[in-house]
């Protein structure tokens, strides 16, 4: 029988690496990374988050892109396929189903912040922050979070890019698409770094990033840690699981985790040395929240030498990097339905990315209409929090968990290290063992504890 679809390849590891740490580095590096790090002290956070990394993020990776792989289908469908085969429970397609949900639900609300960075562009193209002072940065920020259709309008035009991107196919849309455009984007973060360590504020920032402060750790501070490292290496929404399904087996897995998580935790650390330095310079504040990039980078941008160019060509990378976050995670969505449904990928990508506008508009609201709605409030949890709130806190606290758990109880107890090994092309390697030691105890106690701390905290 033939596929209905074209088939689905990256034409090199190359190719793979650029796809894989296109989808890691994204906003969760240069926008959430810096503001949960100053809104968790700082040293602190960014300590337990390099080991949480190693310990849990790291290996989950490495077995999220390995079932992937096995099963060389959507995430959906390559889990029911792994559990058919090792007679395992029903529960396991969990996996499948929570990171594709997961990863559509994400995409609702970060096609809108994405489409916040693409208005940026066109800010720092006509020189609108030129002489600006923070509080006119945060006035631009409010008054155009305040308009919801602006909003929506650059929403739309973000997942449109992602949408044709999609659309296109894996190797002539997708990789084409990141090959191109990631090796730019580590360039200009480089840049922005370096200039940042001749601002006034560059020595406080550097003790805010790295001093540690042991005792301001709290449980929260870890499971924001685990929180932030999931979702910043792309792992349970079924992005990687996707890109793995299209890998060669030729290609070492293990290697390859290891240079996407240390890609992506290089460019999250060069992200805060680059806006650190701002914020001390200009006496902001580092636990200023989501606003934090978009208020304390332009003031810059508006007072040096070339500053409309270095501000618009830094906004368009941050939209390339969110763009090329993007698509991982429709991906998942659409090599599903194209294996369920008997039509076109152009159709497909078309109608997921209608889809996934609708559901963003409850973030659009969230930043003016519905600012003081909070729709979990009624239940007694979550109070306070908008729509927007209420999604990112779900996905990252509770979905990724899961998910990620199950992924690493899945590889470390159903798959015998034979087949793994196997599937792997390795046998008797060391470092096997070691990561098979900490999908089976280490993530997995990892993750539930931090469950048990946040429920009686
Ligand atoms: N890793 C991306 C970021 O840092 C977000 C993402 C999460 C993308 C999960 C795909 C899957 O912005």
């Amino acid at each position: 029988m033939t596929t209905p679809f074209a088939p689905r390849q990256w034409s090199s590891r190359f190719a793979f690496l650029m796809a894989a740490i296109g989808s890691a580095v994204g906003l969760g590096n240069i926008w959430r990374f810096p503001y949960v790090a100053g809104e968790n002290g700082g040293g602190a956070f960014i300590l337990i988050y390099g080991l949480t990394m190693l310990a849990i993020a790291l290996p989950i990776l490495a077995a999220e892109i390995l079932l992937g792989r096995m099963g060389h289908k959507s995430p959906i469908n390559t889990m029911r396929q792994l559990v058919a085969e090792n007679r395992a429970a029903r529960l396991w397609t969990l996996i499948g189903w929570g990171g594709t949900i997961g990863a559509f639900v994400v995409l609702s609300y970060y096609a809108v912040i994405g489409g916040w960075a693409l208005k940026y562009i066109e800010f720092a193209i006509t020189g609108a922050f030129a002489g600006d002072d923070n509080a006119a940065t945060l006035a631009h920020f409010e008054a155009f979070v305040a308009d919801p259709w602006a909003l929506i309008f650059w929403q739309t035009i973000f997942l449109g890019f992602t949408v044709f991107i999609v659309s296109v196919g894996v190797t002539s849309g997708i990789e084409r698409a990141v090959v191109s455009l990631m090796p730019l984007l580590f360039l200009l973060i480089a840049g922005l770094a370096v200039y940042a360590t001749t601002m006034p504020g560059f020595g406080e920032a550097m003790r805010f990033m790295f001093d540690i402060r042991l005792s301001e750790v709290t449980p929260a501070t870890v499971l924001a840690a685990i929180g932030q490292g999931f979702f910043s290496v792309s792992i349970a929404l079924g992005a990687m699981m996707t890109y793995g399904a299209y890998l060669d087996r030729s290609v070492s897995i293990g290697r390859s985790a290891v240079i996407i998580a240390l890609a992506d935790t290089a460019i999250a650390v060069v992200a805060g040395i680059a806006i650190f330095p701002l914020v001390f310079t200009y006496g902001l504040e580092p636990s200023a929240g989501p606003g934090l990039t978009f208020i304390t980078l332009p003031i810059a941008f508006g007072t040096i030498g070339g500053g409309v160019l270095i501000g618009s060509v830094f906004f368009l990378l941050l939209s390339i990097a969110a763009i090329t976050s993007a698509i991982s995670l429709l991906e998942p969505v659409v090599a599903w339905v194209e294996e369920a449904v008997d039509m076109s990928r152009r159709k497909l990508a078309v109608i997921a990315g209608i889809l996934v506008w609708i559901l963003g508009f409850g973030t659009v609201l969230s930043f003016n209409h519905w600012s003081d709605f909070h729709p979990l409030a009624p239940l007694g949890i979550l109070a306070g929090m908008t729509v927007f709130d209420v999604l990112d806190y779900v996905v990252l606290n509770i979905v990724m968990p899961t998910v990620g758990l199950l992924m690493s109880l899945f590889v470390g107890w159903v798959l015998t290290r034979e087949k793994v090994e196997e599937a792997l092309g390795v046998s008797g390697a060391r470092w096997v063992g070691f990561w098979r030691f900490s999908l089976r105890f280490v993530a997995p106690l990892g993750v539930v504890s931090i469950f048990v701390a946040n429920v009686l905290i």
